[in-house]
């Protein structure tokens, strides 16, 4: 497919008369280091632009959807030749990627997708975030059989398309399971400080802790922080309440091995590779990625060794 389906063919002929053959200046607009995850992510960007070339012009937004607007209105400005946004927030992002578009600046969704028309950006590379949900739910069916069993959810950041879908993705796995309810769901903002916080007010509230049965965090580091105020209740995570997240992040892993998580769904923070990928490609011929570039989602227990993995995963910038 030609780039022309992306932009039109007037802007068509514009571009590939200026378009250089690989994107050489690239910005990227990162929501913050919010998670462990993420930061894996920021680490893994920038290497990946090293050893292509490109010159990463890199912008820490630090959770604000207006530092990300004025980021990217200052790549616009400077000229660069794509913009890599991970969004914070799934709504509002309309205006200003009209703006990259009529700058002939294609931009590529990291992480997180936004609700706007789909013309506005090139490609997202993203995970199925509602799978994920879907597949921590049917673990948790899986783990508790017929037995009866009260869930408090940590959700992600309130309107990011992680916390939207992942809580779709786990209601849905969880559907038909009439013995498994969820009977708190807050947000914990993807912190581990929030996730300790959110999940204290939870045991409070639940006798102790003594009415819950599984803890569903939307990501990992959520459950790390709550897994410290399930420990401080003197309660055992893992055991006394199961805990399942998404990320699949070291820390998870060493929780795991010390039984106090019992699941994680694994998330690529390698997102970058491929949207480097997809605009080497774009610059170069004008090959049209599809709309969504899936990343792959793994379910991972305390049978998959997760010490070794904990071992495999720690250097690596999480
Ligand atoms: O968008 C991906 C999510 O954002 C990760 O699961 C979470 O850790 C993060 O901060």
């Amino acid at each position: 497919m030609l780039r022309k389906t992306f932009w039109g063919t007037a802007a068509l002929a514009s571009l590939v008369l200026a378009a250089p053959s690989v994107a050489q200046t690239i910005g990227f607009s990162q929501i913050g280091s919010e998670s462990g995850w993420r930061a894996a992510e920021t680490t893994l960007t920038h290497q990946q632009a090293e050893e292509r070339g490109i010159d990463l012009k890199f912008a820490d937004a630090q959770q604000k959807q207006e530092n990300q607007i004025k980021a990217l209105r200052s790549f616009i400005a400077q000229g660069v030749d794509a913009i890599l946004l991970a969004p914070v927030v799934a709504t509002g992002w309309d205006a200003v990627l009209e703006e990259a578009k009529e700058a002939e600046i294609p931009v590529v969704l990291l992480d997180r997708t936004v609700d706007a028309p789909e013309d506005l950006y090139l490609t997202a590379v993203t995970s199925d975030l509602v799978h994920e949900g879907a597949v921590a739910g049917q673990w948790l069916a899986k783990a508790v059989g017929d037995e009866p069993c009260n869930v408090v959810e940590l959700q992600g950041t309130t309107g990011s398309s992680p916390a939207i879908d992942r809580k779709a993705g786990f209601e849905q796995g969880i559907a038909g399971h009439d013995n498994i309810k969820i009977i708190r769901s807050q947000t914990g903002d993807f912190t581990r400080t929030k996730g300790k916080e959110v999940m204290e007010s939870f045991l409070k509230a639940e006798d102790g802790g003594k009415n819950i049965c599984a803890l569903y965090a939307h990501n990992d580091d959520m459950a790390v922080g709550a897994i410290q105020a399930i420990k401080e209740a003197g309660l055992k995570p893992g055991d006394d309440i199961l805990v399942v997240s998404i990320d699949a992040v070291p820390d998870i892993f060493k929780s795991m091995a010390e039984g106090e998580a019992n699941a994680t769904v694994e998330l690529t923070p390698n997102m970058a590779g491929p949207a480097f990928d997809a605009l080497a490609a774009y610059m170069k011929d004008g090959t049209v990625p599809p709309k969504w570039i899936q990343t792959e989602s793994k379910l991972y227990t305390q049978e998959d060794d997760p010490m070794a993995i904990y071992e495999q995963k720690k250097g690596l910038g999480y």
